[in-house]
Protein backbone atom coordinates (compact mmCIF):
# COMPACT_ATOMS: atom_id res chain seq x y z
CA UNK A 1 0.00 0.00 0.00
CA UNK A 2 1.18 3.44 -0.75
CA UNK A 3 0.64 5.69 2.36
CA UNK A 4 0.92 9.66 2.07
CA UNK A 5 2.70 10.77 5.37
CA UNK A 6 2.12 14.89 6.03
CA UNK A 7 4.01 16.22 8.79
CA UNK A 8 6.46 12.96 8.21
CA UNK A 9 9.45 15.05 8.69
CA UNK A 10 8.45 15.91 11.80
CA UNK A 11 8.97 14.68 15.51
CA UNK A 12 6.41 11.79 15.61
CA UNK A 13 5.74 11.81 11.59
CA UNK A 14 9.38 10.92 11.23
CA UNK A 15 9.02 8.19 13.53
CA UNK A 16 5.81 6.80 12.53
CA UNK A 17 7.42 6.85 8.47
CA UNK A 18 10.27 4.29 9.75
CA UNK A 19 7.86 2.01 11.83
CA UNK A 20 5.81 1.79 7.83
CA UNK A 21 9.18 1.33 6.13
CA UNK A 22 9.73 -1.20 8.11
CA UNK A 23 6.40 -2.87 7.83
CA UNK A 24 6.63 -2.82 4.02
CA UNK A 25 4.73 0.32 2.93
CA UNK A 26 5.28 2.39 0.56
CA UNK A 27 5.97 5.79 1.78
CA UNK A 28 5.36 9.05 0.41
CA UNK A 29 6.18 12.28 3.44
CA UNK A 30 4.75 15.31 2.53
CA UNK A 31 6.36 18.15 4.71
CA UNK A 32 6.67 22.08 4.16
CA UNK A 33 9.92 21.58 6.55
CA UNK A 34 8.46 24.58 8.44
CA UNK A 35 9.34 22.70 11.62
CA UNK A 36 10.57 19.39 10.44
CA UNK A 37 13.85 17.93 9.09
CA UNK A 38 14.83 16.25 6.20
CA UNK A 39 17.13 14.12 7.69
CA UNK A 40 14.22 12.62 9.65
CA UNK A 41 12.90 10.90 6.84
CA UNK A 42 13.60 7.53 6.11
CA UNK A 43 16.14 6.97 3.49
CA UNK A 44 13.33 4.35 1.95
CA UNK A 45 10.89 7.09 2.09
CA UNK A 46 9.89 9.95 -0.50
CA UNK A 47 10.32 13.37 0.49
CA UNK A 48 8.18 15.99 -1.13
CA UNK A 49 8.75 19.30 0.19
CA UNK A 50 5.36 20.90 0.05
CA UNK A 51 2.60 23.17 1.98
CA UNK A 52 -0.73 21.64 2.43
CA UNK A 53 -1.89 25.55 1.81
CA UNK A 54 -0.54 25.10 -2.03
CA UNK A 55 -3.38 23.50 -3.04
CA UNK A 56 -1.44 22.95 -6.47
CA UNK A 57 1.63 21.49 -5.23
CA UNK A 58 -0.40 19.04 -2.99
CA UNK A 59 -3.00 18.03 -6.03
CA UNK A 60 0.54 17.00 -7.78
CA UNK A 61 1.60 14.98 -5.09
CA UNK A 62 -1.39 12.95 -5.41
CA UNK A 63 -1.45 12.67 -9.29
CA UNK A 64 2.58 11.57 -9.04
CA UNK A 65 1.88 9.22 -5.89
CA UNK A 66 -2.18 8.06 -6.17
CA UNK A 67 -1.32 7.35 -2.34
CA UNK A 68 -4.45 4.30 -1.20
CA UNK A 69 -4.40 6.25 2.50
CA UNK A 70 -3.24 9.87 4.18
CA UNK A 71 -1.94 9.94 7.75
CA UNK A 72 -1.82 13.26 8.82
CA UNK A 73 0.43 14.65 11.28
CA UNK A 74 1.37 18.67 9.53
CA UNK A 75 -0.31 21.24 11.84
CA UNK A 76 1.33 23.58 14.71
CA UNK A 77 0.78 22.53 18.42
CA UNK A 78 2.17 24.99 20.37
CA UNK A 79 -0.99 25.65 22.90
CA UNK A 80 0.22 29.11 24.55
CA UNK A 81 0.82 30.45 20.82
CA UNK A 82 -2.87 29.24 19.63
CA UNK A 83 -4.02 31.76 22.00
CA UNK A 84 -2.15 34.28 20.89
CA UNK A 85 -2.36 33.95 16.97
CA UNK A 86 -5.82 32.18 16.73
CA UNK A 87 -6.04 32.92 13.08
CA UNK A 88 -2.34 31.42 12.56
CA UNK A 89 -4.10 28.31 13.95
CA UNK A 90 -7.43 28.07 12.08
CA UNK A 91 -5.35 28.87 9.02
CA UNK A 92 -2.91 25.72 9.44
CA UNK A 93 -4.71 23.55 11.45
CA UNK A 94 -8.35 23.76 10.16
CA UNK A 95 -8.29 25.35 6.70
CA UNK A 96 -5.02 23.49 5.21
CA UNK A 97 -6.45 20.83 6.16
CA UNK A 98 -9.82 21.20 4.61
CA UNK A 99 -7.71 21.57 1.50
CA UNK A 100 -6.42 17.79 2.06
CA UNK A 101 -9.61 16.54 2.72
CA UNK A 102 -11.15 18.36 -0.57
CA UNK A 103 -8.07 16.84 -2.54
CA UNK A 104 -8.47 13.43 -1.41
CA UNK A 105 -12.07 13.85 -2.52
CA UNK A 106 -11.44 14.70 -5.73
CA UNK A 107 -8.21 12.14 -5.99
CA UNK A 108 -10.50 9.06 -4.63
CA UNK A 109 -8.77 8.96 -1.49
CA UNK A 110 -10.54 7.21 1.02
CA UNK A 111 -8.77 6.59 4.41
CA UNK A 112 -7.09 9.13 6.58
CA UNK A 113 -5.59 8.65 10.33
CA UNK A 114 -5.09 12.26 11.73
CA UNK A 115 -3.28 13.03 15.16
CA UNK A 116 -5.55 14.15 17.38
CA UNK A 117 -5.12 15.11 21.19
CA UNK A 118 -5.78 15.25 24.93
CA UNK A 119 -6.18 18.89 24.42
CA UNK A 120 -9.30 18.14 22.90
CA UNK A 121 -10.81 16.96 26.48
CA UNK A 122 -9.82 20.55 27.84
CA UNK A 123 -10.00 20.22 31.67
CA UNK A 124 -12.01 17.22 33.05
CA UNK A 125 -15.07 18.96 35.07
CA UNK A 126 -15.30 16.43 37.88
CA UNK A 127 -11.60 14.29 38.53
CA UNK A 128 -13.24 11.70 40.59
CA UNK A 129 -15.61 10.58 38.23
CA UNK A 130 -14.07 11.93 34.14
CA UNK A 131 -10.61 10.23 34.86
CA UNK A 132 -9.36 8.57 33.12
CA UNK A 133 -10.33 10.20 30.22
CA UNK A 134 -12.85 7.84 27.81
CA UNK A 135 -13.49 8.78 24.14
CA UNK A 136 -17.47 9.44 25.21
CA UNK A 137 -16.50 12.71 27.24
CA UNK A 138 -16.53 14.44 24.34
CA UNK A 139 -20.15 13.13 23.73
CA UNK A 140 -21.40 13.38 27.21
CA UNK A 141 -19.95 17.00 27.84
CA UNK A 142 -22.54 19.88 26.94
CA UNK A 143 -21.15 22.82 28.12
CA UNK A 144 -23.46 26.18 28.21
CA UNK A 145 -20.73 28.14 27.58
CA UNK A 146 -16.96 28.23 25.79
CA UNK A 147 -14.06 26.51 28.53
CA UNK A 148 -11.45 28.79 26.30
CA UNK A 149 -9.24 30.66 28.54
CA UNK A 150 -7.93 34.02 28.21
CA UNK A 151 -6.19 34.62 25.09
CA UNK A 152 -5.93 37.20 22.43
CA UNK A 153 -7.79 38.18 19.04
CA UNK A 154 -6.48 40.73 16.84
CA UNK A 155 -4.50 42.01 19.93
CA UNK A 156 -7.44 42.40 22.20
CA UNK A 157 -7.76 40.37 25.21
CA UNK A 158 -10.65 37.99 24.82
CA UNK A 159 -11.69 34.61 26.54
CA UNK A 160 -14.59 31.98 27.13
CA UNK A 161 -17.36 32.06 24.81
CA UNK A 162 -16.79 35.41 23.44
CA UNK A 163 -13.60 34.10 22.08
CA UNK A 164 -15.25 30.87 20.41
CA UNK A 165 -17.72 33.20 18.49
CA UNK A 166 -15.05 35.17 17.22
CA UNK A 167 -12.99 31.99 16.03
CA UNK A 168 -16.37 30.61 14.61
CA UNK A 169 -17.24 33.68 12.69
CA UNK A 170 -13.74 33.71 11.43
CA UNK A 171 -14.58 30.25 10.52
CA UNK A 172 -17.32 31.21 8.75
CA UNK A 173 -15.58 34.01 7.16
CA UNK A 174 -13.44 31.61 5.52
CA UNK A 175 -15.60 29.78 3.91
CA UNK A 176 -18.53 31.74 2.66
CA UNK A 177 -19.40 29.09 -0.26
CA UNK A 178 -19.02 25.48 1.49
CA UNK A 179 -22.37 25.65 3.29
CA UNK A 180 -21.63 21.77 4.06
CA UNK A 181 -18.90 22.90 6.22
CA UNK A 182 -21.27 25.06 8.48
CA UNK A 183 -21.51 23.68 11.86
CA UNK A 184 -24.71 22.43 13.78
CA UNK A 185 -25.31 23.37 17.26
CA UNK A 186 -24.28 20.27 19.08
CA UNK A 187 -20.96 20.61 17.11
CA UNK A 188 -20.61 23.80 18.69
CA UNK A 189 -21.42 22.80 21.35
CA UNK A 190 -18.55 19.83 21.60
CA UNK A 191 -16.36 23.26 20.66
CA UNK A 192 -17.02 24.50 23.80
CA UNK A 193 -15.41 22.00 26.20
CA UNK A 194 -11.44 22.83 25.49
CA UNK A 195 -9.55 25.40 26.57
CA UNK A 196 -7.39 26.24 23.97
CA UNK A 197 -7.76 27.33 20.08
CA UNK A 198 -5.00 24.24 19.22
CA UNK A 199 -7.70 21.93 21.22
CA UNK A 200 -10.64 23.61 19.54
CA UNK A 201 -8.76 23.36 16.09
CA UNK A 202 -7.69 19.72 16.42
CA UNK A 203 -11.09 19.12 17.22
CA UNK A 204 -13.01 21.03 14.77
CA UNK A 205 -10.67 19.16 12.29
CA UNK A 206 -12.60 15.70 13.77
CA UNK A 207 -15.69 17.34 13.13
CA UNK A 208 -15.01 17.71 10.00
CA UNK A 209 -13.47 14.30 9.25
CA UNK A 210 -17.02 12.91 10.42
CA UNK A 211 -18.83 15.82 7.62
CA UNK A 212 -16.59 14.30 4.33
CA UNK A 213 -17.44 10.72 5.81
CA UNK A 214 -20.83 11.84 5.65
CA UNK A 215 -20.41 13.77 2.20
CA UNK A 216 -18.14 11.85 0.60
CA UNK A 217 -17.51 8.27 2.38
CA UNK A 218 -13.95 9.37 3.45
CA UNK A 219 -13.02 7.30 6.36
CA UNK A 220 -11.18 8.13 9.17
CA UNK A 221 -9.42 7.69 12.31
CA UNK A 222 -8.81 10.28 14.82
CA UNK A 223 -5.64 8.91 17.54
CA UNK A 224 -6.02 11.42 20.10
CA UNK A 225 -2.61 11.32 21.99
CA UNK A 226 -1.98 12.52 25.45
CA UNK A 227 1.74 13.60 26.65
CA UNK A 228 4.43 12.42 24.29
CA UNK A 229 7.94 11.94 25.11
CA UNK A 230 10.90 9.60 24.15
CA UNK A 231 13.10 9.27 20.94
CA UNK A 232 13.58 5.94 18.84
CA UNK A 233 15.41 3.80 20.77
CA UNK A 234 18.18 4.09 17.83
CA UNK A 235 18.86 7.52 19.13
CA UNK A 236 19.10 8.69 15.27
CA UNK A 237 15.28 10.49 15.23
CA UNK A 238 13.76 12.26 18.26
CA UNK A 239 12.19 15.70 18.61
CA UNK A 240 14.22 18.84 17.31
CA UNK A 241 11.93 21.16 18.45
CA UNK A 242 13.57 25.12 18.20
CA UNK A 243 12.38 25.15 22.01
CA UNK A 244 11.44 22.94 24.15
CA UNK A 245 7.80 22.68 25.53
CA UNK A 246 7.38 19.83 27.25
CA UNK A 247 8.28 19.10 30.39
CA UNK A 248 10.81 15.79 29.56
CA UNK A 249 12.33 18.01 26.78
CA UNK A 250 12.54 20.42 28.96
CA UNK A 251 14.56 19.58 31.97
CA UNK A 252 16.97 17.37 29.46
CA UNK A 253 17.63 20.90 28.26
CA UNK A 254 18.04 22.30 31.55
CA UNK A 255 21.06 19.54 32.09
CA UNK A 256 22.48 20.15 28.48
CA UNK A 257 22.99 24.25 29.90
CA UNK A 258 20.34 24.92 27.05
CA UNK A 259 17.62 26.05 30.03
CA UNK A 260 18.61 27.61 33.49
CA UNK A 261 16.03 25.95 35.32
CA UNK A 262 12.81 24.04 35.57
CA UNK A 263 9.69 25.58 36.84
CA UNK A 264 7.88 23.11 38.68
CA UNK A 265 4.45 24.71 38.71
CA UNK A 266 2.08 23.99 41.73
CA UNK A 267 3.70 21.71 44.29
CA UNK A 268 -0.14 22.02 46.09
CA UNK A 269 -2.27 19.68 44.24
CA UNK A 270 -3.94 17.17 45.61
CA UNK A 271 -1.96 15.07 44.34
CA UNK A 272 0.93 12.32 46.57
CA UNK A 273 3.37 14.74 45.93
CA UNK A 274 1.89 18.21 45.42
CA UNK A 275 2.66 18.79 41.16
CA UNK A 276 0.89 17.71 38.36
CA UNK A 277 0.10 14.39 37.26
CA UNK A 278 -0.06 13.33 33.35
CA UNK A 279 -0.32 10.57 31.34
CA UNK A 280 3.15 9.84 28.83
CA UNK A 281 3.18 8.14 26.32
CA UNK A 282 6.15 7.36 23.72
CA UNK A 283 6.13 7.87 20.03
CA UNK A 284 6.95 4.69 18.98
CA UNK A 285 3.84 3.48 21.15
CA UNK A 286 2.18 6.08 18.85
CA UNK A 287 3.36 5.12 15.59
CA UNK A 288 2.42 0.83 15.74
CA UNK A 289 -1.41 2.77 17.10
CA UNK A 290 -1.22 4.58 13.68
CA UNK A 291 -0.55 1.29 11.25
CA UNK A 292 -3.14 -0.79 14.09
CA UNK A 293 -5.43 2.11 13.10
CA UNK A 294 -4.70 2.01 9.72
CA UNK A 295 -5.50 -1.65 9.08
CA UNK A 296 -8.54 -1.55 10.98
CA UNK A 297 -9.93 1.44 8.94
CA UNK A 298 -9.02 -0.26 5.95
CA UNK A 299 -10.42 -4.07 7.01
CA UNK A 300 -13.91 -2.22 8.51
CA UNK A 301 -14.05 0.98 6.63
CA UNK A 302 -15.88 2.54 9.53
CA UNK A 303 -14.79 5.83 11.25
CA UNK A 304 -13.71 6.24 14.64
CA UNK A 305 -11.95 8.16 17.60
CA UNK A 306 -9.35 6.76 19.81
CA UNK A 307 -7.12 7.63 22.67
CA UNK A 308 -3.48 6.91 22.83
CA UNK A 309 -2.14 7.07 26.26
CA UNK A 310 -0.92 4.49 28.77
CA UNK A 311 -3.65 4.84 31.40
CA UNK A 312 -1.07 5.51 33.80
CA UNK A 313 -0.45 9.06 35.40
CA UNK A 314 3.21 10.25 36.39
CA UNK A 315 4.11 13.48 38.32
CA UNK A 316 6.16 16.45 37.48
CA UNK A 317 8.66 15.29 39.93
CA UNK A 318 8.27 11.30 38.88
CA UNK A 319 9.54 13.00 35.07
CA UNK A 320 11.84 14.71 36.36
CA UNK A 321 13.31 11.52 38.41
CA UNK A 322 13.38 9.13 35.46
CA UNK A 323 15.34 12.09 33.45
CA UNK A 324 17.96 12.17 36.49
CA UNK A 325 18.62 8.23 36.71
CA UNK A 326 18.86 8.38 32.60
CA UNK A 327 21.21 10.91 32.25
CA UNK A 328 22.72 10.19 35.75
CA UNK A 329 22.58 14.10 36.40
CA UNK A 330 20.56 16.30 38.53
CA UNK A 331 17.90 18.29 37.25
CA UNK A 332 18.11 22.42 38.82
CA UNK A 333 14.09 23.14 39.52
CA UNK A 334 12.36 25.56 41.54
CA UNK A 335 8.97 26.00 42.85
CA UNK A 336 7.01 28.33 40.85
CA UNK A 337 3.12 29.13 41.11
CA UNK A 338 0.22 26.83 39.16
CA UNK A 339 -0.31 27.61 35.74
CA UNK A 340 -3.89 29.33 34.97
CA UNK A 341 -5.96 26.57 33.86
CA UNK A 342 -3.55 23.51 34.48
CA UNK A 343 -5.40 20.38 35.09
CA UNK A 344 -4.52 18.61 38.25
CA UNK A 345 -4.56 15.16 36.28
CA UNK A 346 -4.45 14.03 32.42
CA UNK A 347 -4.63 10.42 32.02
CA UNK A 348 -5.81 8.21 29.22
CA UNK A 349 -8.44 5.32 29.15
CA UNK A 350 -7.04 3.49 26.29
CA UNK A 351 -9.07 0.52 26.56
CA UNK A 352 -11.39 1.17 23.74
CA UNK A 353 -8.18 1.21 21.75
CA UNK A 354 -6.61 -1.80 23.46
CA UNK A 355 -10.40 -3.84 22.50
CA UNK A 356 -10.89 -2.55 18.99
CA UNK A 357 -7.07 -2.37 18.05
CA UNK A 358 -5.62 -4.55 19.88
CA UNK A 359 -3.28 -1.91 21.03
CA UNK A 360 -1.48 -1.21 24.03
CA UNK A 361 1.48 0.90 25.09
CA UNK A 362 4.22 -0.84 25.40
CA UNK A 363 7.01 1.91 26.34
CA UNK A 364 7.43 3.39 30.29
CA UNK A 365 8.64 6.36 31.81
CA UNK A 366 11.94 4.97 32.32
CA UNK A 367 11.93 4.35 28.62
CA UNK A 368 10.86 7.58 27.69
CA UNK A 369 13.41 8.81 29.58
CA UNK A 370 16.21 7.07 29.07
CA UNK A 371 15.06 7.47 24.48
CA UNK A 372 14.89 10.63 25.08
CA UNK A 373 18.30 11.39 26.72
CA UNK A 374 19.81 9.22 24.20
CA UNK A 375 18.84 11.50 21.00
CA UNK A 376 19.18 14.82 23.22
CA UNK A 377 22.47 14.24 24.50
CA UNK A 378 23.96 13.03 21.34
CA UNK A 379 22.30 15.78 19.17
CA UNK A 380 22.19 18.73 21.48
CA UNK A 381 21.44 21.23 18.68
CA UNK A 382 18.57 18.91 16.60
CA UNK A 383 19.44 17.92 13.28
CA UNK A 384 22.05 20.31 12.75
CA UNK A 385 25.65 19.31 11.94
CA UNK A 386 23.85 15.44 11.59
CA UNK A 387 25.97 13.76 9.21
CA UNK A 388 24.64 10.08 9.04
CA UNK A 389 21.49 10.63 8.27
CA UNK A 390 22.84 13.31 5.61
CA UNK A 391 24.90 10.57 3.67
CA UNK A 392 22.25 7.77 4.16
CA UNK A 393 19.66 10.18 2.55
CA UNK A 394 18.68 9.68 -1.14
CA UNK A 395 17.24 12.64 -2.40
N1 LIG B 1 4.14 16.33 20.26
C1 LIG B 1 3.11 16.20 21.08
O1 LIG B 1 3.27 16.20 22.29
C2 LIG B 1 1.72 16.00 20.53
C3 LIG B 1 0.67 15.68 21.41
C4 LIG B 1 -0.61 15.51 20.89
C5 LIG B 1 -0.84 15.65 19.54
N2 LIG B 1 0.19 15.97 18.71
C6 LIG B 1 -0.08 16.13 17.25
O2 LIG B 1 0.83 15.32 16.56
C7 LIG B 1 1.16 15.92 15.31
C8 LIG B 1 2.67 15.90 15.12
O3 LIG B 1 3.28 16.56 16.21
P1 LIG B 1 4.87 16.66 16.33
O4 LIG B 1 5.20 16.83 17.76
O5 LIG B 1 5.48 15.58 15.55
O6 LIG B 1 5.10 18.08 15.62
P2 LIG B 1 6.26 18.56 14.61
O7 LIG B 1 6.19 20.04 14.56
O8 LIG B 1 7.55 17.93 14.98
O9 LIG B 1 5.76 17.94 13.24
C9 LIG B 1 4.79 18.55 12.42
C10 LIG B 1 5.30 18.49 11.01
O10 LIG B 1 4.30 19.02 10.14
C11 LIG B 1 4.93 19.89 9.21
N3 LIG B 1 3.90 20.86 8.81
C12 LIG B 1 3.24 21.73 9.59
N4 LIG B 1 2.38 22.44 8.85
C13 LIG B 1 2.49 22.01 7.58
C14 LIG B 1 1.85 22.35 6.37
N5 LIG B 1 0.94 23.32 6.30
N6 LIG B 1 2.20 21.68 5.25
C15 LIG B 1 3.14 20.69 5.28
N7 LIG B 1 3.79 20.34 6.40
C16 LIG B 1 3.45 21.00 7.54
C17 LIG B 1 6.10 20.50 9.94
O11 LIG B 1 7.13 20.96 9.08
C18 LIG B 1 6.57 19.32 10.79
O12 LIG B 1 7.51 18.52 10.11
C19 LIG B 1 0.54 17.30 15.31
O13 LIG B 1 -0.63 17.26 14.52
C20 LIG B 1 0.19 17.53 16.77
O14 LIG B 1 -0.94 18.35 16.90
C21 LIG B 1 1.46 16.14 19.17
Amino acid sequence: MKILVTGGAGYIGSITVRELVKQKYDVVVLDSLESGNREAVDPEAKLEVCDLKDEKAVTKVFDKYNPDAVIDFAAYLAVGESMEDPEKYLQNNVVNFVNLLDIMTEKKCKYIIKSSTAATYGNPLDEKKDIPLKEEYLEDYKPEKSCLLSGEWNGRETEGENFLQMFLDRYIEIFPKRPELKLAEDEITKLRIPTSIYGITKLLDEILMRKYDELHEIKSIALRYFNVCGADPSGEIGEAKPKATTLMSVAIDQILGKVKIVNILGRDYPTPDGTGIRDYIHPCDLAIGHLDALEYLIENNKSDAFNLGTGKGSSVLEVIDAVERASKKKVKTADAPRRNGDPVLSIADPSKAGKVLNWKAKYNLTDMAETAWKWHSSHPNGYVNFKLQETRYKQ
